[in-house]
């Protein structure tokens, strides 16, 4: 049995009322679960929606507390790394992880870089030894698949594209997932939400379409 941990980080829900406001990212992530749950019914799901909820950033006292030998860790330093725990224990489980994330101010949306910067634990996610030289971060975990799921109002932010320069979520996404132990990384974007026409629509068809097949192929590999 494989896990699949969805984190949706747009501000925006799902469903609203006027559905012109509904999240982009949200429904491609969830046609990329709808297929997957049909093929791995029996797989173990959880689910984050970080744009709702989001992880609180951290501080100076998290990096004492993080930096303090586990056998003398205050009681509120325990406290204080409770959240990160919790979400590094749901990334530690997921072999399949799938994020869904809109493009704001060509980068990643503030709930997402809270919630890397609460997973990404020395001595838990990734090891740090200088007698490796001058690339002393090696990850600890290994073999997960990561499916990113993006959204964006203008274009050409892909290899080639015209605004590929200005990309500065899939690549970063794709740096931080190695620490994550990812060795599988799959892209899906939808493109071309501000100017709302016909190659908004094609993106999303697009996009919908490569969700769904992504996750059947993914889900028959055992
Ligand atoms: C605060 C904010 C910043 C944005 N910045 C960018 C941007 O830098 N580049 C871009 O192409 N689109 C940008 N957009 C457009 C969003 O990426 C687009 O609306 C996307 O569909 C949002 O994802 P969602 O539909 O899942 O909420 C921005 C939108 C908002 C609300």
């Amino acid at each position: 049995m494989r896990t699949l941990l969805h984190i949706d980080a747009s501000v925006r829900k799902a469903t609203n009322p006027n559905p012109d406001h509904n999240s982009i990212s949200k429904r491609i992530a969830m046609q990329f679960v709808d297929k997957w749950r049909s093929a791995k019914s029996t797989d173990n799901y959880i689910y984050r929606d970080i744009g709702i909820n989001p992880p609180a950033f951290i501080d100076q006292d998290w990096i004492g507390a993080v930096f303090t030998p586990d056998d003398r860790k205050s009681s509120e330093q325990r406290e204080k790394l409770a959240l990160s725990d919790q979400l590094f224990g749901e990334l530690f489980q997921a072999d399949v992880i799938l994020i869904s994330s809109p493009m704001y101010n060509y980068g990643m949306p503030a709930p997402l870089k809270a919630w890397f910067d609460q997973v990404m634990r020395i001595n838990k996610t990734f090891s740090f030894d200088l007698s490796r030289g001058d690339h002393p971060i090696e990850p600890i975990l290994s073999g997960k698949t990561f499916i990113l799921v993006t959204s964006c109002g203008e274009f050409g932010f892909g290899p080639g594209g015209e605004r590929e320069h200005m990309n500065h979520l899939g690549p970063h996404v794709k740096t931080l997932g190695r620490y994550l132990g990812v060795e599988s990384f799959y892209e899906i974007t939808s493109e071309y939400q501000e100017f709302g026409d016909e190659r908004h629509q094609k993106s999303v068809a697009n996009a919908l379409k490569n969700a769904g097949l992504l996750a059947t192929d993914l889900a028959s590999k055992e």
